[in-house]
């Protein structure tokens, strides 16, 4: 009885290292790689905001558009590393963008009470459930790593 269980353990880490072995890409997020590709996403979007005229920059319907095809371009660039999304790195690089071209908007309270509710809304509820998932995928991931015993 005791030989069973101690054989199937062994066969089940050995399942997983094979596993581990065949799927690099889902333990395996390229940090640098991320870093590297994120900043073309900046780009994209800055250059596209640079169209929108400096005073309406905290006008979100103005660039509602350009914001979503930049988070979707984050996303895309980070999968494609093997990265999830979103991930730490990810949030505190949108967080630069964030700082670079909405920072005086949250000063500047009469601007954002213009936006209707369910535009403004999502922008603050994004930034508070990225931080609760971020929080929820460094669990995750360092229980994942304890258990599998392959994380990168
Ligand atoms: C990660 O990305 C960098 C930059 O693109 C590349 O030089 C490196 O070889 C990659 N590492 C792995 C393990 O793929
Ligand atoms: C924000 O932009 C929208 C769409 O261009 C426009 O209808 C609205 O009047 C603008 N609001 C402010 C406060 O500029
Ligand atoms: C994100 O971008 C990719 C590639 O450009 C596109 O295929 C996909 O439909 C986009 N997703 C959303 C939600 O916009
Ligand atoms: C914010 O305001 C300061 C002071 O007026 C200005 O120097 C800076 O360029 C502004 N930043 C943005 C992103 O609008």
């Amino acid at each position: 009885m005791e030989m069973r269980v101690q054989r199937r353990s062994r066969l089940l880490l050995l399942l997983v290292l094979l596993l581990c072995g065949g799927c690099p890409q889902a333990g395996g997020c390229n940090e640098t790689g991320m870093l590297e590709r994120l900043p073309l996403c900046g780009k994209v979007f800055a250059n596209m905001m640079r169209k929108v005229d400096v005073w309406k920059w905290c006008n979100l319907s103005e660039f509602i558009v350009y914001y979503e095809s930049f988070t979707n371009c984050t996303e895309v660039e980070a999968n494609i590393v093997g990265c999830f999304w979103p991930n730490p790195l990810a949030q505190g690089f949108i967080t630069g963008i964030h700082r670079q071209f909405f920072y005086n908007c949250t000063l500047n309270r009469v601007r954002w009470q213009d936006p209707p509710d369910e535009i403004l809304i999502p922008l603050i509820a994004v930034p508070l459930v990225l931080t609760v998932a971020m929080t929820g995928l460094v669990v995750w991931r360092s229980k994942r790593t304890d258990t599998l015993l392959c994380g990168n």
